[in-house]
């Protein structure tokens, strides 16, 4: 099987590896470039598992094809951390809120949480869920979800004050 160069900038770094013709960008994420950070679950665009932001919009890297990915920009959830490799303060509010329980959606919804706090800052309760809407979780109920996310915006905006 031939395979081709995929040149991506993740989080802020210029990376490349090769990738078969069919290999989806999460298989190549992982497998490849080695972030396995970002989940992979129903791999075909229901569960949310495997958001990543590409080029500044939110996607699921199950659907897109490694080769798709050549030249973009790309964000996974371990580019959500601080520049001192701290928790965020979106992460920082997963935690305080007990927003996960088995973890395997955290990484999905940390990245549309993110999208959405990119864009809109204070959001309501709608906004959040309608934000995490295409993300599944089977543990947790989303309820304390929805609050880690709107307390990490607030936490955002005093920060920006
Ligand atoms: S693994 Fe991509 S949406 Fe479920
Ligand atoms: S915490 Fe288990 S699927 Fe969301």
């Amino acid at each position: 099987m031939s395979t081709h160069p995929v040149r991506v900038t993740v989080n802020g770094r210029a990376m490349e590896g090769q990738a078969e013709a069919r290999m989806t960008l999460v298989d190549f994420l992982r497998d490849v470039l080695g972030l396995t950070g970002t989940h992979i679950g129903c791999e075909h665009g229901v569960c949310g598992a495997c958001s990543v932001i590409f080029d500044g919009r939110p996607i699921r890297s199950c659907l897109m094809y490694a080769v798709q990915a050549d030249g973009h920009a790309i964000t996974t959830v371990e580019g959500l951390e601080g520049a001192d490799g701290r928790l965020s303060p979106l992460q920082d509010a997963f935690w305080e809120n007990h927003a996960m329980q088995c973890g395997y959606c955290t990484p999905g919804m940390l990245i549309a949480a993110h999208a959405l706090l990119s864009e809109n800052p204070d959001p309501d309760e709608h906004a959040v869920r309608d934000a995490i809407g295409g993300n599944l979780c089977r543990c947790t109920g989303y309820v304390q979800i929805v609050e880690a996310v709107q307390m990490a915006a607030k936490k955002m905006r005093e920060g920006r004050e």
